[in-house]
């Protein structure tokens, strides 16, 4: 079977990882979550006192080298689990606080010129779906299969919380629903690589649409290419 390369981006909270993993399974590729490396970085500024409430850019810029991301696979997962300076950051890089900071992170081009690059080495021998927001844009932008996933903000919103109640997160709707509108808003106006979608990208509007379902038809698109 030919190896490709799939780029899923899209919106916060569409799903993405979810369909993203799942097909790395069917296909047995590999998966990589290119928001957990943005996360991570992120997590790395608050440890290290560069973000409490305001961003400390230069200080974050100068001591970017300091900072390794890595996935390492987890068998009982099925997926790799984010490491930072290989301490396992899984966790820590999904809470509202994380979320909160992450936009105006990656919105910096030496964080994202670091990120991407680290990226690409790991598409070089395909066999890859990678989720984010600028993949099929920047990072492959000649990958064989893209998707650009999207839903209303409400529905991202309630699903989201969801996620964090069933995690033990202490949040409220209100809270959520402004972080995905505030993101996708940063994420969308950035200078540097900005949420697009790229002109060849299938677009998937979830709203309506069952996991199962929205399943189906991403994977018959991609045995179609391979
Ligand atoms: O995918 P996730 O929601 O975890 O991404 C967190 C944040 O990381 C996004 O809101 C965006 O600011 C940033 N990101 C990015 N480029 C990517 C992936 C994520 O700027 N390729």
């Amino acid at each position: 079977m030919k190896k490709i390369i799939i780029a899923i981006d899209g919106y916060s909270s569409t799903g993405k990882s979810t369909i993203a993993k799942r097909l790395a399974k069917e296909l047995g590729y590999i998966y990589v979550d290119t928001g957990a490396m943005y996360r991570a970085v992120t997590l790395y500024a608050m440890n290290n006192d560069l973000y409490t409430d305001d961003l400390d850019r230069e200080g974050l810029i100068e001591r970017l080298d300091d900072v390794k991301v890595r996935f390492v696979f987890n068998d009982t997962l099925g997926y790799g689990e984010t490491y930072l300076n290989d301490v396992n950051v899984e966790e820590a890089i999904r809470s509202m606080d994380v979320s909160n900071r992450v936009s105006a992170v990656a919105a910096i081009s030496e964080v994202r010129k670091k990120l991407v690059k680290e990226q690409r080495a790991m598409g070089q021998e395909k066999g890859i779906v990678m989720d984010g927001r600028d993949v099929g844009t920047v990072v492959f932008p000649d990958a064989e299969l893209k998707l650009f996933m999207t839903a209303s903000p409400e529905i991202r919103a309630t699903r989201r919380y969801k996620e964090l109640l069933n995690k033990g997160q202490e949040v409220t709707f209100e809270e959520v629903l402004k972080n995905v509108t505030d993101r996708d808003y940063i994420d969308s106006h950035r200078k540097d690589s900005p949420l697009v979608r790229a002109k060849d990208a299938i677009v998937l509007d979830n709203s309506d649409m069952g996991k199962n379902e929205q399943f189906e038809r991403i994977y018959n698109h991609a045995m179609r290419m391979i």
